[in-house]
């Protein structure tokens, strides 16, 4: 096989064995990934890494680990939720009274953690749990236990760890009544049905390695599950280029709303 049909052969497999589409991911930066961690694992061809993927689970959940990348932090770009606290948010709830959340990508938990505890500091009313999902089930695992080291606490105001956080030797959990307020539950963005009626949408940091055409796709999809004039929350590195195309305006740097 050359090198074309033997990457196109390999995303079949894969996408049997796992569910995942391969194809809707930016292709050069995918194969890097996958290329260096078939080499961390002494494999030369797409035909033996299938088979060791077939056969051992724990290189089957690293690989899953290495290609989802689920890094993650507490207020991820400090400066962006300020302006959803003091700008988004207010007249969302002026209308509202209450609101409807969706963390789209929510990895480890670290982003629908920031949104509960911002939501019961500031009293600002839920009119359900926070849904958090992702693809990763063992991302969402580490979400529902909800520990983390000294280091991640960095993003977290110094007397809401005391307050939202159980001291646990070097880690820290965070509390029930926190986790309470979150739905974890494992979605992929590219193939499963989306929920509707949405006042926010978080989905940061996520569509970075899809395709342009996904991306749009995507957006669509999120437009589609906000509410008239719920607001979607991207990343720092994102924008969204046809945001009127998918019936979304922007209105604030990383804020888009539907129109
Ligand atoms: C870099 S993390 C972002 C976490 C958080 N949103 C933030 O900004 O800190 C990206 C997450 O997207 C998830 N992801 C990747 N592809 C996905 C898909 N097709 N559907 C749902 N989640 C996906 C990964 O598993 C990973 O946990």
């Amino acid at each position: 096989m050359d090198s074309v049909t033997d990457w196109e052969w390999f995303i079949k497999k894969f996408e049997v064995m796992s569910n995942i589409n391969l194809t809707a991911y930016k292709r050069p930066q995918m194969e890097r990934r996958i290329n260096s961690f078939m080499r961390t694992v002494n494999i030369a061809n797409y035909q033996d890494f299938i088979k060791i993927l077939g056969s051992d689970k724990e290189i089957y959940r690293r690989f899953l680990e290495h290609i989802t990348i689920n890094v993650s932090e507490f207020f991820r770009n400090l400066n962006h939720w300020d302006v959803m606290e003091k700008q988004i948010i207010p007249p969302l709830l002026k209308e509202r009274g209450s609101l409807k959340i969706w963390s789209a990508g929510c990895s480890t938990g670290e982003e629908p953690y920031s949104l509960a505890m911002l939501f019961q500091e500031r009293k600002i009313n839920l009119s359900d749990k926070i849904l958090a999902t992702d693809i990763d089930k063992d991302v969402l695992e580490k979400a529902g236990i909800g520990l983390y080291t000294a280091k991640a606490m960095n993003g977290v105001p110094g007397e809401w760890q005391s307050k939202y956080f159980n001291k646990q030797g070097n880690y820290y959990q965070i509390n029930d009544e926190m986790k309470k307020m979150i739905k974890f539950q494992q979605h992929d963005l590219l193939r499963d049905s989306f929920p509707k009626e949405y006042d926010l949408i978080l989905c940061r940091n996520v569509v970075i390695y899809f395709t342009e055409e996904t991306k749009a796709k995507l957006y669509k999809r999120f437009s589609d599950s906000l509410r008239t004039r719920g607001v979607l929350f991207i990343g720092s590195t994102e924008q969204i280029f046809q945001a009127r195309d998918v019936g979304l305006k922007s209105i604030a740097t990383f804020f888009y709303q539907k129109d």
